[in-house]
């Protein structure tokens, strides 16, 4: 599947399992895009899929199909007219829905992980090879504007040769956590130590660095603290009685891996939800000649210094929006501004879904594959295996199955907004 371009679709149907929070945000995002039909909603929540149909409504296009019910997306994908299922559901069901897709002919995107353990990974791996249908992760910070600022300096190779990369979910999301209550999310929490979101932050740091393209991920060694910071929260804000109170977390305050790749570089790699910290995805790449940082941005050369040295206040604020302005990557350049205005994490979610529709359309392969899908998401299992065994490294497959060694990096696109009709 690797480079692999499926027909042009000029009209994509789109049937969406899992119309929550992320899946409601997709279907208002996505249905300001011409071109693309909603045809079908799936939950196990009527509530929810009024909601997507209110928005159609407002509209003024077509109500969708109704599926309600646990495993109504069975249904949705074998009798819908659709072309692509958009799956928002929770974790453990992103991977039946997109196997279920797939053997029923239609295209499967799925949300972040795109399956939480090895088994998994393999299981979308070999589907997607053996039907020919696309399984691409919505790993929507990929296209970020800095994530894609960053893509663009690597590819020019402003940086040298890239050793070192750091990448993070760092968000102190309280009202995900214990906070309310038993969830999905939760009960992941109770069963499982390791980095639970591992996606958002390596993503772009793994396009940068060729993962799957040229160097693949090796193996890594993982470290968890102990969970305290729910405990806290919970003996500040609930009665001794309240669930809340009595429940235990496996999955640490903060969960740190290191990756090495068979290049020989090396990938930082942290989650962290429960404590007090800014956001951030830290977005770091470390290379020969220079360094980018995120979170605040910052980006310095070596040689802007010409005495060799490179000093401890090295990055000027000034230069670092040079940089930011003269390489910002040419997607961002084109529909930035309407990526903006639409929002959706500060519009990255709307190039996303553009640029995966564009490339439907048109017939060309997406950016990202069912393997760096797999390898990306085989690590919520492989940090949780690493820390029940004191930190010993553990081995990551290839899911390349040694196509990583001959595969181009990935290159610079775009999408033409005016070719899509805008
Ligand atoms: N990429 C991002 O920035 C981002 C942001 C938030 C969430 N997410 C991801 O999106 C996914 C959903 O998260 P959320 O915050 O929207 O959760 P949510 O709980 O708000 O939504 C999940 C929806 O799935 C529905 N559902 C549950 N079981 C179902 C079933 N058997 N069939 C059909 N629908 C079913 C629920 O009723 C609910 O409406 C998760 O994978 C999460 O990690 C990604």
């Amino acid at each position: 599947m690797i480079g692999f371009a499926a027909p042009p679709l000029k009209r994509i149907r789109i049937g969406f399992v899992g119309v929550g929070a992320r899946g409601t945000a997709a279907v208002r995002r996505i249905c300001q895009i011409p071109g693309v039909e909603m045809t079908a909603f799936c939950d196990i929540r009527e509530e929810a899929i009024r909601g997507c149909q209110d928005i159609l409504k407002s509209k003024k296009v077509p109500p969708a199909k109704e599926y309600l019910g646990p495993e109504a997306y069975k249904a949705l994908c074998r009798e819908c007219a659709c072309d692509v299922v958009y799956a928002c559901t929770p974790w453990m069901l992103h991977l039946p829905v997109a196997v279920e897709a797939m053997r029923c002919g239609k295209h499967a995107l799925v949300e972040v992980p795109a399956t939480m353990d090895v088994e998994g990974c393999w299981k979308l791996v070999e589907t997607s090879e053996k039907t020919r249908c696309h399984c691409m992760m919505l790993e929507n910070c990929c296209y970020g504007e800095s994530e894609m600022l960053a893509l663009n300096m690597c590819r020019k190779e402003l940086f040298g040769e890239i050793v070192y990369g750091g990448a993070g979910y760092l968000h102190y999301s309280t009202n995900r956590g214990i906070k309310s209550g038993p969830t999905w999310r939760n009960d992941w929490y109770i069963k499982h130590a390791g980095n639970f979101y591992p996606t958002h932050g390596l993503g772009p740091i793994a396009q940068c660095m060729n993962i799957n393209r040229g160097d693949r991920f090796d193996y890594l060694v993982s470290v968890d603290t102990k969970s305290a910071g729910p405990a806290a929260m919970a003996a500040a804000l609930f009665p001794p009685d309240a669930w809340q109170r009595n429940v235990k977390l496996k999955a640490g305050d903060y969960s740190a891996s290191i990756i090495r790749t068979m290049n020989g570089h090396a990938i930082y790699l942290a989650t962290s939800c429960f404590v007090p910290h800014p956001y951030s995805r830290i977005n770091m790449i470390q290379g020969t000649k220079g360094i980018f940082m995120d979170y605040p941005l910052r980006i310095a050369f070596e040689k802007e210094f010409s005495d060799g040295t490179f000093p401890d206040k090295a990055f000027d604020d000034v230069k670092t929006e040079e940089y930011r302005q003269t390489y910002k990557h040419p997607m961002w350049r084109d529909i930035g501004a309407i990526a903006q205005k639409v929002g959706g994490h500060g519009g990255m979610d709307f190039i996303m879904d553009l640029r995966w529709i564009y490339c439907l359309q048109n017939g060309l392969p997406l950016d990202m594959n069912v393997y760096d899908l797999a390898s990306w998401s085989c690590l919520c299992e492989i940090t949780e295996k690493s820390v029940q065994n004191r930190s010993a490294s553990v081995n990551i497959p290839d899911f390349t199955r040694g196509a990583w060694k001959t595969v181009e990096p990935l290159g610079i696109h775009t999408v033409d907004p005016n070719k899509m009709g805008f």
